[in-house]
């Protein structure tokens, strides 16, 4: 019995495979007497557990040595059974090569691979062995199981757990571990990832990315030879700006859209965080995804234990298309806040007024926002700050008081006014910052991460509050319980983070066990600490997870927040690529997407880019002419109407802007009864655009469809035959030409069934 359909606890002790003697007929059985006994003794010490979901199988299993390893990973196997089986096929020689599959890899024992847990005990030793000691399977509803499997330290008193939950219909399994302490001393953790992996296969193919402020996820493919591949970051306040903590893995070849093995993970922690593919001269590949251990040494008091964030992951033999779709579907249902429901279409003044604007600025825009029709109205940066007003971004971060001179009447008033010319009101914060000229840093120095010692370092001329302090915990929540206090109707946050940690010191931690190398850990903690409350207060308010550089998503944030910011540049052509990207492990309702001035694109490819994510806009609405204005509402309608496949559809990818002079993309609702289809030229070279069909996907081959084009500019007429109805077995075998060219260089197109 698999453990993932098991309808109770099942404890690893009583749940002993015995594979050949399972597979083999009574009939059979005096004849291969003797092969029976040795095999089913050798067998009968070892506890096979396969961890499945609709999909896929991960199979742990013991070895003589109780040592817990990884026989099987990849597509389920018709009969469990055969599951015990799989290991006895290595051939490999050497002394290492046996071992190189554990599960959760020790250091300073057997271990000569990079290792998934290093520790120090009490007593200074360095030395680590876990050795297996019970299972259970939990089935926590009907289609999430928790697998957690217990090991042990024979000679020290240390323990680690490894979860496993998976998420049966989206093939997702989300991953991590918990280190308990019952030595009588502190153990100082030095490694101590949350997933450890091994794969085999002929060859491996990492797709990572790469970026730095405006230039975000670039993807980088590279051949996984003999050595170590680390992906890491080290800003402190958040994962991604030079590399995320993202990745797609491809065995045997690269998988395509729709063929091929792959693995899509991710992990969910705001921090520093490291991966590392480790692959030998058999092409074992272990993959090892946590916390960056670099100057991250944790203590762990007597009786404590520590849990690290989660690696999640999804594989897929259909390529990376479906590996991304259920991702999508698992963090909608899942993970991100309200991922199931619907947001708000928004003005942004930031790139309107930057920090130039008033009362009266402002509430011109509140009309503006409405002429639009959007939903709410978006304060950004620059509302606040007295003895140090927020003019610019070098004075003020801190001090979340209205400016008077700005705002004289206050934010109260603003809401009002908001709604009064109908729309709803959100405001931008950065909670976490301070700019040395500020009042909090006059009053607060100890709040400030920074060396004494050392001369101060800044990044946007800020620094980082102390997270790891509760009492600056107190006040970063207090930033936002006063501001939902004073106005229970502000309606929207945008929560930016655009600093990083230099000089790594907390004057609050600086006299216990590992000061400074703990903070980049209880920094992130104390950030959910302060999220958990905003939440259990506010639980419903949209938030946008902001960061100026690389934007700050991940998986573990994404539960306190309803979107994200996917990056600054807002150039649309750029957005193609980096959306595209994105996409592949954040479902679009929750990427940001704004029409602004960025770029030499005509508004209409602007705003049809933003509309295949969650669309606002930070424009100057009174400087568009009359036709850019009617196009504008009328574009915001149009939204409206197809907003719930872009947010709720299973995306499906046409055409790679990397390998095409267009790209072109597709959502579907869940009945294949309406399709939103969105192609964009990024080549404007003489004479290209979309010569041929372009193949739809996930259509219903038996249903018929109407075609339509969305969003014509004002005085221009579509260029693709609507006449007719096709079938979705013709649109997907023979396609559909968008007529996308120099002169249309961005088509929606609006797929509807007809009976
Ligand atoms: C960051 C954000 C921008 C804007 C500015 C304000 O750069 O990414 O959208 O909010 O901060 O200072």
């Amino acid at each position: 019995m698999p453990s993932g359909t098991s309808s109770c606890f099942i404890f690893g002790d009583s749940f002993q495979l015995y594979p050949m003697q399972n597979r083999l007929s009574a009939r059979w059985i005096p004849s291969f007497l003797a092969t029976i006994l040795t095999t089913s003794l050798v067998y009968a010490q070892q506890t096979v557990i396969p961890i499945e979901t609709e999909q896929n199988a991960l199979v742990l299993q013991t070895d003589a040595s109780k040592r817990l390893g990884i026989s099987y990973f990849g597509t389920r196997l018709q009969q469990p059974g055969e599951y015990a089986l799989v290991g006895r096929e290595s051939r490999q020689k050497d002394e290492n090569s046996g071992i190189s599959n554990s599960a959760y890899t020790p250091s300073g024992s057997w271990n000569l691979f990079e290792p998934a847990i290093r520790v120090t005990h009490a007593d200074g030793n360095t030395s680590l062995e876990l050795q297996y000691q019970s299972h259970q399977t939990q089935k926590v509803d009907e289609n999430v199981t928790l697998t957690t499997v217990l090991l042990k330290d024979p000679a020290y008193a240390v323990e680690v757990s490894l979860y496993y939950k998976t998420y049966r219909r989206e093939n997702v399994v989300e991953q991590w571990s918990t280190i308990r302490n019952k030595e009588k001393g502190t153990l100082t953790l030095n490694k101590y990832a949350s997933a450890n992996l091994y794969f085999t296969g002929q060859s491996f193919h990492l797709t990572h990315y790469h970026g730095g402020w405006a230039h975000e996820m670039n993807p980088e493919t590279t051949e996984l030879k003999a050595g170590i591949l680390t992906l890491d970051s080290k800003l402190g306040t958040r994962a991604n700006l030079f590399q995320p903590p993202s990745f797609m893995l491809s065995f045997d070849e690269i998988a395509t859209e729709e063929t091929g093995k792959v693995l899509l993970g991710t992990l969910g922690w705001s921090g520093n965080f490291r991966i590392d593919f480790e692959n030998d001269t058999y092409n074992n590949l272990r993959l090892i995804a946590g916390i960056n251990p670099h100057a991250s040494e944790y203590p762990l008091a007597s009786g404590q234990e520590f849990q690290t964030p989660s690696f999640i992951y999804t594989f897929s033999d259909h390529g990376k298309g479906e590996a991304s779709r259920n991702l999508h579907r698992w963090a909608r249902k899942y993970r991100i806040l309200d991922g199931e429901g619907s947001r708000l279409t928004l003005l942004n003044n930031w790139e309107a007024t930057y920090f130039d604007f008033d009362e009266q600025k402002l509430t011109g825009l509140f009309a503006d926002g409405k002429k639009l029709g959007v939903d709410l109205f978006l304060l950004d940066d620059g509302w606040f700050g007295n003895k140090y007003p927020r003019n610019g971004d070098n004075a003020g971060l801190g001090d979340w008081k209205e400016n008077v001179k700005k705002l004289p009447h206050g934010i109260g008033y603003l809401v009002k006014e908001a709604q009064k010319a109908g729309v709803k009101f959100g405001i931008w914060i950065e909670p976490e910052m301070v700019n040395p000229k500020s009042e909090l840093y006059e009053k607060h120095p100890d709040w400030v991460i920074k060396q004494p010692e050392r001369p101060e370092h800044y990044f946007r001329n800020q620094l980082v509050l102390d997270l790891s302090n509760p009492k600056v915990q107190d006040f970063v929540f207090g930033v936002l319980d006063d501001l939902f206090t004073k106005n229970p109707d502000l309606a929207f946050i945008k929560w930016d983070c655009n600093a990083v940690i230099y000089n790594a010191h907390s004057e609050y931690l600086k006299n216990s066990k590992q000061a400074d190398s703990r903070l980049y850990v209880d920094y992130v903690k104390g950030l959910y600490k302060v999220l958990e409350r905003v939440r259990a207060k506010y639980p419903k308010v949209p938030m946008m997870l902001c960061s100026g550089g690389g934007g700050r998503v991940d998986y573990e944030a994404l539960k306190y927040f309803t979107e994200f910011w996917p990056s600054d540049n807002t150039d649309p052509l750029e957005r193609v690529f980096m959306q595209w990207e994105y996409s592949y492990f954040f479902p679009t309702i929750a990427h940001c997407d704004h029409v602004t001035d960025w770029g030499k694109q005509p508004l209409k490819f602007r705003t049809d880019v933003a509309m295949m994510g969650k669309l606002g806009y930070d424009i100057v609405v009174s400087k568009l002419d009359e036709k850019e204005l009617e196009f504008s509402k009328q574009s915001v309608e149009t939204y409206k109407k197809i907003s719930d496949l872009v947010w709720h559809g299973d995306l499906y990818r046409l055409a790679n802007p990397r390998e095409n002079d267009y790209a072109s993309l597709q959502f579907v609702n869940e009945k294949k009864s309406r399709s939103v289809w969105f192609t964009y030229m990024v080549s404007s070279r003489y004479g290209v655009g979309t010569g041929r069909s372009v193949l739809l996907k996930g259509l219903d081959p038996a249903k018929k469809y109407a075609i339509k084009e969305l969003n014509l500019y004002p005085g221009t007429k579509s260029a693709i035959t609507s006449d007719a109805v096709y079938t979705g077995d013709y649109l997907m075998r023979v396609g559909f030409n968008p007529v996308a060219n120099g002169n249309r260089t961005s088509v929606i197109i609006e797929l509807t069934e007809v009976n």
